[in-house]
Formats: structure tokens, C-alpha cells, sequence
């Protein structure tokens, strides 16, 4: 059941979807907008008593002289700057006169069937028959400020999303510096919050912490969301974990500086906001104009971590994730990053596609290298025209190549960089982001284009689609390799300037739209630096991006349960690589490295020729697993069953058919442990009445007892899940199997 009422006698708005209930309510007399309830569905309409409006001595209307205790704990649904709420505040607009208090109440809403898509920014979206809106307009009439929240919520999900216009009419120019998307305030609870943190080639790691009196938050301001921060913040109950409890997640589909924060107060109300960071942020506002916020993601979970992954992953892959390949397998994929860096000709890369065909691999994909000067990272960014000497007869005969092989190609681009030493910079040193006068701080040797610059990205986008359209090239891998600093643009007046880093983000986006729109067969990997723009905002653009630049199996586990806990498994990018591993030196069984990587979209990144020729032989199975599994793996419900992060020793997860008639459960030994001769798990998501069949990934049965040999073993699906199964220890470290439990 979707709805959403507003209910005139009691002034309130009552959105349900799903198992969820998100209830606001208007004050009497005095017009606040307040956050009265979200969580498991409730049943009844009248719960405004919930924002304590009558209880004394916060009550305005009777109690004047405390207008400011009221304010200070009132659960403003968009709480504004300088009134007196001294918690952190969503909105702040300096007006001419240099003022920035501003007080919000309710003028006005419209509910309707579907969803509107937010200008220049990535958004959910969902048609009228699977999806309801609510838009709450609030005003300031003596600043002549609008802000209108919106709320939409679809089918099935037990998800709010939500984002914020701010208008100016007040018949003057103000400036926006802070906008938040999302604001939510909780009463009485004692949470704990999960937020994911980082570093290159270590993404997303989990962290669990008390959320603590005053406020703490993650935020970027590298112009992206950086491998070290992560806009999704997650509050759980004290005793919640992976299957129980209740758990608000909150995400942003935004891939520019973010701040996600929690504020606990005095009276242990916990407000939790998501938006742009306002740090370098101040828009101007002339008079007419509005602005409007990226979007935020609310989900709530009765079922724990693993209920609010699933909703997560079902909204994404429903509701954002859009073009050719969405619902569909992605071709396996070969990368010669690792297998070559920039070592490469036409040759090298006709012997890699030729071994990897025989093999099953399905795509080349070119990397880093291709064009210009770039004979080393130091140089030719922004010359996106193919280096003829090293690949002789260009890209159009290595299509061909590898088309003749039955593979497709792909290509590496990185199309908001420029290199000091290019045709580019040479000819527009301007188009460099820089501080005029000051000498900006280079990252691998490389400086930003000023993709606020409309000129400065219609001249890259021409490069690019001449690229494309000079060879059958069926893939592009989008890389960003470093942050953005010293920030100032040619063409933005002064007092614009604080507009610079969103405008950058918006540029990014419309690039990547134009991209899908002239191409929309091609499939887009997403990727900075490894995973430094793992966001939902690049998932509306491809369907996939690239999880990190470690590719060690035991890396991994920790980065993929991070990107999971949000990310559905058919977008984490997830190959297979050579080892020693590059990026930790780590030695792992082949193995283990493709049961890793088929828990995301499955490819290579190593030089299939000079493998162990017993590395090699492993490919066609792993391909066939691959063909085996991934309509499992992409379209399935992902459980959690034991986390290496936490246990260090044994890590496991669980991808189910939705209607429970199979599940892929795999299982990694990371370290052994002495004298354990098994290991107890129960699997999740099975019909309990119906019978399984466990087999190994050759097709013989996994065996739990002594049985007559050749009798194959059913088990019930309430036996799997409430009394488990074994798994028997390895001997050593890394070692991995996958079970395919079956229904008979
Ligand atoms: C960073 C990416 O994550 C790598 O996969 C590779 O494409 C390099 N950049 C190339 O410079």
C-alpha cells in the first residue's frame, strides 16, 4: 500500500509505503512544520502529540517569554538559522542587509501520483503507477523565502526520498550558504551510527560508534566524496546488527563535497541532515531564481543492517540505475592496467584479447595510455586523440582485432583532467582550475579542467564522441584521479565563486548524460582512482563502478561488505588480478579471487598470457561460474552471515533468488584458526517448507552427514535457516568454496 494524505482536521501529512510510516505535523496557529514519526508502519493518523507541541513550558502561543525553549527542541522538519534552534539548522540565506535569521512555516502542498526529476542533478525516479509525491511548500513571508521540501516514496520500499528548492522572491538577490537536502530529527533514542571511511585502495571500511552529545559528521571537500569519507550515515538501535533491530539509513545521490552529520541534543533528541557541505558553498540568488538540492535517501529497517541493505539495493536498482545494461549481464572484461600499464602496443593487446577469447572473456578493455603523449602518468591529459605509435592502425583496427575474436573493447577515459604538459594546457592554460596569480598544487602531476566552463566541456565531449564514433568501442571506464584544490575559475564573477564546486559536479553530470543519451548502448563504469566516487549520483549515469584500485581478495571483503551495506552487487566493479597483489603484496588462491569478484560485475585485470599456465586453466571455470551465478548475484537479496571485519578470521554472504528458490553462499577462510573443524551458519531468505539440494560449485553434493553413497541429501529450507549448516575449516589461509543451494 502506497499513500499519502494530508488530513486537514488534524493538520498532518501521513505518508505510508510499504512496512514504513513518515508522519509531519503543522502547529497550530503558529504554522511550524514537525517531525513527528518514521519507522515501522503505525496504524494511526493522530500522533502529533509526538512533537510535544502542548506540553508545557515549550508550548509558544502560551508561553512567550520561552519562545526560545521551544524552538531549541521543536523537531523542526527543515530547521532554518538564527531563531533560536541552536542545533544545527538546514537552511541559512544571507540576505543583502547581511541578516541570516529566517524562520519557515507551512503555506501550502501538493501531493500527486509519480515524480518529477530534479534540474542538472542525478534523482530516483519512478512513473505514476509505482510512485507518490508530497511537496510541502514553506515560507518566510518577511524575507520573501520559499522553500519547498519534497518527498517520494514507490511501491514496495520501505524508503523515503527527499530533497529541498529554496525560492527567492523576495524582489532582491540573497546568497544560499547552506542548503541542506534532508533533515531528521528522532526523539529519546540512544543510537549507534555506522559510517564508512577510507583511503586509497581502502575504501568504505565499516565503523560503528556511539552517537554521542553534540555533533559529529562526515564530510569532503575534494570536490568528489574522496576515498576517505562516505555521504551514507546509518543509526541503529544499541542492539541492532545484521538481522535484527531497527536501523535508519540515510544516503545522498550526490558526487560533489557533502556533509552527513548527527547532533545529539540535550533532551537526547538525535537530528540527523545530509546535504552539500557548506563549507566553500554560498550560491547567489537573484530575485525569481530558486536552487535546488541533490537528493536524499531515508530508509528505514526493522530487520536490521541486512533490511536496510536489501531496501537500498532494491530502490537503486528499481529507481536509479537507468539504460541498456541495467537489467542485464555485463560482458566480462579484461583490463590491462595491471597487465601492462603504459607498456603497450597494438601487439600486446591483440595477445592478451586473443588468449582471453579462447578463454571465455568476453571484453578488452583499453586503459590508461592510449592517446597523446602519454607515455607515463606525468603527461597529455586533455589530448584525447590515439597515439599512433603505439597503437599502429589506431583504434579502429584494434576494434576489429578484437571484434574478429569475438570480444567487444571498451576504453579509459579521464575526461575532467589536463595535464601541464599538453596540447591542451598549452593552447588553454585558463581552462586549468587554478586561483589567478597563485601556482595551484599539482596531484600525479595533473590539474582539473574548469568543468563549470560550458565551452570547456563541449570541447572535451567533442573529442570523446569522435573517439567513439571512430571505432566500435561498446564501454567507457570514466577515471578522476585527483581532488579538486586551489579552487577559482576564469568565468565565475567574485561573488559567485562559492557556486564553483557544485557547478563542477552539475557539469560532470550533464557530460555523462549527453554521453548515455548519444550512445545509449554503451556501458559506463564509473571509477576515481579506484573508488573514490562510489556514489549513488554515478550510478544514474552507468550501472557499475569501479570498487577500489586493491584488488587483493582479503582487501576486498572489507570493501565489498562497506559498498554492499548500500551499493547492489551488480554495481561493484570486481576483477580478478595477478599476485603477489599490487597495491598489498598479498598472495591469495586464484580461487579465492574469483569467488571474491563474482560477488560484483566479474572481469580480469592481469596479463592472461604470462599467468601460470594452472592459473590460466582456472578462467573458463570461473567464466562459466560467472554465466552460472550472475543473474543470481545481480538480481538477488544479499545477506550478511559473518563478517571477516569483525570476526578476522571468516568471512560470509548469501545472494537469494527473490522468490527463494536458490541461493549462492560464499564462504572465504581468511585466517585459520587451529584445531576448528567446522564452521555453523545459517543461510537467510529460503522458503521454509520447501526442499534444497546443496551442491559444490563442480555439481557434486555438499555433503553434511554420512549418507549411502549416491544418495543425494535434501534439506528443508526452516531447517537451513534455523538450525544451519556446516561448513568444514580449510587447511590454510584464504581459502574459499561456494555452495548453491537449490530448491528440489
Ligand atoms: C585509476 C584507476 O582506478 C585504475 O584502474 C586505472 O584506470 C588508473 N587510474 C589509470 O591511470
Amino acid at each position: 500500500m502506497t499513500d499519502i494524505r494530508y488530513l486537514e482536521d488534524l493538520k498532518s501529512f501521513k505518508i505510508d509505503v510499504a512496512h514504513i510510516s513518515y508522519v509531519m505535523g503543522i502547529v497550530d496557529k503558529e504554522g511550524f512544520l514537525g517531525h513527528a514519526y518514521f519507522g515501522k508502519h503505525i496504524a494511526d493518523d493522530d500522533v502529533s502529540y509526538l512533537m510535544r507541541v502542548f506540553e508545557p513550558p515549550f508550548t509558544p502561543e502560551r508561553n512567550e517569554r520561552d519562545r526560545l525553549s521551544f524552538y531549541d527542541c521543536f523537531p523542526f522538519e527543515y530547521p532554518t538559522h538564527g531563531i533560536g534552534d541552536f542545533r544545527e539548522s538546514a537552511v541559512r540565506i544571507e540576505t543583502g542587509s547581511g541578516n541570516y535569521a529566517n524562520s519557515l512555516t507551512f503555506k501550502s502542498h501538493r501531493i500527486y501520483d509519480g515524480k518529477e526529476g530534479i534540474q542538472g542533478l542525478p534523482a530516483t525516479w519512478g512513473n505514476a503507477a509505482d510512485t507518490k509525491t508530497l511537496e510541502i511548500t514553506l515560507e518566510d513571508r518577511e524575507a520573501g523565502i520559499e522553500a519547498i521540501l519534497y518527498y517520494s516514496v514507490f511501491e514496495g520500499i520501505d524508503a523515503v526520498v527527499r530533497h529541498t528548492k529554496i525560492v527567492n522572491k523576495s524582489g532582491k538577490t540573497v546568497y544560499l550558504t547552506k542548503a541542506a537536502s534532508a533533515s531528521l530529527d528522532m526523539d529519546n533514542r540512544d543510537f549507534d551510527k555506522i559510517t564508512l571511511f577510507g583511503s586509497w585502495a581502502r575504501e568504505r571500511h565499516i565503523n560503528r560508534t556511539a552517537v554521542n552529545y553534540g555533533i559529529q559528521g562526515m564530510c569532503s571537500r575534494r570536490g568528489e566524496p574522496g576515498h576517505q569519507e562516505h555521504a551514507f550515515t546509518c543509526l541503529m538501535e544499541k542492539n541492532a546488527g545484521q538481522n535484527n533491530g531497527e536501523v535508519y539509513g540515510i544516503d545522498l545521490v550526490y558526487s560533489g563535497n557533502f556533509r552527513t552529520l548527527t547532533e545529539r541534543s540535550q533532551f537526547d533528541q538525535v537530528r540527523l541532515m545530509t546535504g552539500i557541505d557548506p563549507e566553500d558553498f554560498r550560491w547567489e540568488l537573484k530575485d525569481g531564481a530558486s536552487f535546488e538540492t541533490p537528493e536524499a535517501v531515508l530508509v528505514f529497517s526493522a530487520e536490521g543492517l541486512g533490511g536496510m541493505s536489501r531496501t537500498f539495493h532494491d530502490l537503486y536498482r528499481e529507481h536509479l540505475i537507468r539504460g541498456y545494461y541495467r537489467d542485464k549481464k555485463r560482458p566480462i572484461l579484461i583490463n590491462n592496467w595491471e597487465a601492462t600499464y603504459f607498456d603497450f602496443n597494438a601487439e600486446k593487446l591483440v595477445n592478451i584479447a586473443d588468449c582471453a577469447s579462447k578463454l571465455g572473456i568476453e571484453m578488452l578493455v583499453l586503459d590508461d595510455g592510449w592517446f597523446g603523449n602519454r607515455f607515463d602518468d606525468n603527461r597529455a591529459l586533455g589530448d584525447w586523440y590515439v597515439n599512433e605509435k603505439k597503437l599502429e592502425g589506431g583504434l579502429k583496427k584494434l576494434a576489429e582485432e578484437v571484434n574478429r575474436r569475438g570480444m567487444k573493447l571498451g576504453l579509459w577515459f579521464e575526461p575532467e583532467m589536463i595535464s601541464p604538459d599538453s596540447d591542451l594546457y598549452r593552447a588553454h592554460p585558463d581552462w586549468a582550475v587554478h586561483v589567478q596569480g597563485r601556482r595551484p598544487g599539482l596531484a600525479r602531476n595533473q590539474m582539473v579542467l574548469d568543468f563549470t566552463r560550458e565551452d570547456v566541456t563541449d570541447y572535451v565531449y567533442s573529442l570523446i564522441k569522435k573517439v567513439l564514433e571512430s571505432a566500435n568501442i561498446e564501454y567507457v571506464k570514466w577515471d578522476m584521479n585527483r581532488p579538486l584544490s586551489d579552487i577559482g575559475s576564469a568565468c565565475l564573477p567574485a561573488e559567485r565563486m562559492g557556486e564553483f564546486h557544485h557547478r563542477y559536479v552539475m557539469g560532470v553530470y550533464k557530460l555523462q548524460e549527453r554521453l548515455v543519451t548519444d550512445f545509449p548502448k554503451l556501458l559506463l563504469e564509473n571509477c576515481s582512482g579506484g573508488g573514490a566516487r562510489f556514489d549513488a549520483g554515478m550510478l544514474y549515469y552507468g550501472p557499475q563502478i569501479w570498487c577500489s584500485d586493491d584488488t587483493d581478495a582479503v582487501e576486498r571483503l572489507e570493501i565489498q561488505e562497506g559498498t554492499a551495506l548500500i551499493y547492489p552487487l551488480s554495481a561493484m566493479g570486481a576483477h580478478v588480478s595477478d599476485c603477489p597483489n599490487h597495491a598489498v603484496g598479498r598472495t591469495t588462491p586464484f580461487e579465492t579471487r574469483g569467488h571474491v569478484a563474482l560477488s560484483g560485475t566479474f572481469g580480469y585485470e592481469l596479463d592472461v598470457t604470462r599467468i601460470s599456465e594452472e592459473d590460466r586453466k582456472l578462467i573458463p571455470h570461473q567464466v562459466e561460474l560467472y554465466h552460472r551465478f550472475n543473474d543470481l548475484v545481480r538480481t538477488g537479496d544479499y545477506y550478511r552471515i559473518a563478517s571477516f571485519s569483525e570476526n578476522h578470521a571468516f568471512d560470509c554472504w548469501e545472494s537469494v533468488a527473490k522468490d527463494g528458490s536458490e541461493a549462492l553462499v560464499t564462504c572465504v577462510n581468511v585466517r585459520k584458526t587451529a584445531n576448528v573443524k567446522s564452521r555453523r551458519i545459517k543461510l537467510f531468505g529460503l522458503q521454509e517448507n520447501a526442499s534444497y539440494r546443496l551442491l559444490n560449485e563442480d555439481g557434486s553434493d555438499f555433503v553434511q552427514t554420512m549418507s549411502e553413497e549416491g544418495k543425494t541429501l535434501y534439506f528443508h529450507g526452516s531447517t537451513l535457516m534455523n538450525a544451519g549448516i556446516n561448513i568444514p575449516d580449510t587447511w590454510g589461509d584464504f581459502r574459499s568454496r561456494l555452495i548453491h543451494v537449490k530448491q528440489a
